[in-house]
């Protein structure tokens, strides 16, 4: 198997939109007249979902008149967020065919199918022209490429002089090994986290200048904490979260990566970064 087949592999839950209509339909939701914000406890698969998808895609100034590329957008949570917030068209990309067909089907429940188009495809090989978007985003998804500088060649390809494109990954802060499973890779075979320099090593040799930086450690471990007490209080998880997309995985995966993440081994950064400014 190859290691896109293997990273799609991973992410595959086989019946999600099964069991999303399920998780709306014990919160006496409709699919149909479901809203963004019902959405978004399962369609926001990184660490701190909405509000995190708040502080980082603010930063972007994302106006109604943008081409914006969300990259490895999963089930388009973000996507349907930035379209309905900011009112701009957003096409997402992902290699997960799962998520793109599950994803497109959330935007016609919520009437955004025409403002956003999610495709199946790789960040490494992007099926667009030069300079075809204003702006990009990309959350969660570097953990699991290992070419960097290939990613972000093909990101400033993409991308018009002077757009913004905004990087939300967990970046490792150490050289310690990590505790896997973890949500994004079973084993170290599909993991390539790397540190907040090796970004913008990679960044700035394909003509991208950091604007911002920002360690989101105390955010997460604080998410982490409401997210627990939440669920003790309720004597188990809400109907849709992020439980959901990782089944009974998510008993392994979760604890690990809150472990790695108090150990200092790894934490949530945003980048903002220009291209060609
Ligand atoms: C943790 S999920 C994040 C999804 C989404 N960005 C979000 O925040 O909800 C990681 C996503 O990256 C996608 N992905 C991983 N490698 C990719 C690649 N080379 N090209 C496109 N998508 C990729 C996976 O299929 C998965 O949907």
């Amino acid at each position: 198997m190859n290691i896109d087949k293997k990273i799609s592999t991973h992410y595959t839950h086989g019946n999600l939109l099964t069991a999303i209509e399920a998780g709306l339909n014990k919160q006496g939701i409709k699919p149909e007249n479901a809203s963004v914000e019902d959405l978004g406890p399962v369609d926001e698969f990184h660490i701190g979902g909405r509000a995190a998808s708040v502080h980082f895609l603010d930063q972007l100034k994302i106006s109604p008149s943008q081409n914006i590329l969300d990259i490895g957008c999963g089930l388009g949570g973000s996507a349907r967020f930035a379209s309905k917030t900011y009112g701009a068209k957003i096409t997402g990309i992902d290699l997960t065919s799962e998520y793109v067909d599950v994803g497109q089907q959330l935007c016609e429940w919520v009437g955004l199918s025409d403002s956003i188009k999610l495709q199946q495809g790789s960040a490494l090989s992007l099926p667009f022209g030069e300079a075809s978007f204003d702006g990009a985003f990309m959350m969660h998804v570097g953990m699991n490429i290992e070419d960097k500088q290939a990613l972000f060649s093909e990101v400033s390809r993409v991308l018009k002089s002077g757009a913004k494109f905004g990087i939300y990954d967990i970046m490792k802060c150490n050289d310690d090994e990590l505790v896997y499973p973890v949500p994004w890779a079973t084993t170290s075979e599909t993991s390539w986290v790397a540190k907040s320099e090796d970004y913008r090593i990679a960044l700035e040799a394909n003509g991208f200048v950091v604007a911002e930086e920002h360690n989101r450690h105390d955010f997460a471990m604080n998410f982490f904490k409401k997210m627990k007490a939440a669920s003790g209080a309720a004597g188990g998880p809400p109907p849709l979260g992020l439980h959901v997309l990782m089944q009974q995985t998510t008993a392994e995966k979760v604890p690990n990566m809150v472990a790695n993440l108090a150990a200092g081994r790894i934490s949530p950064i945003e980048m903002i970064v220009i291209k060609d400014p």
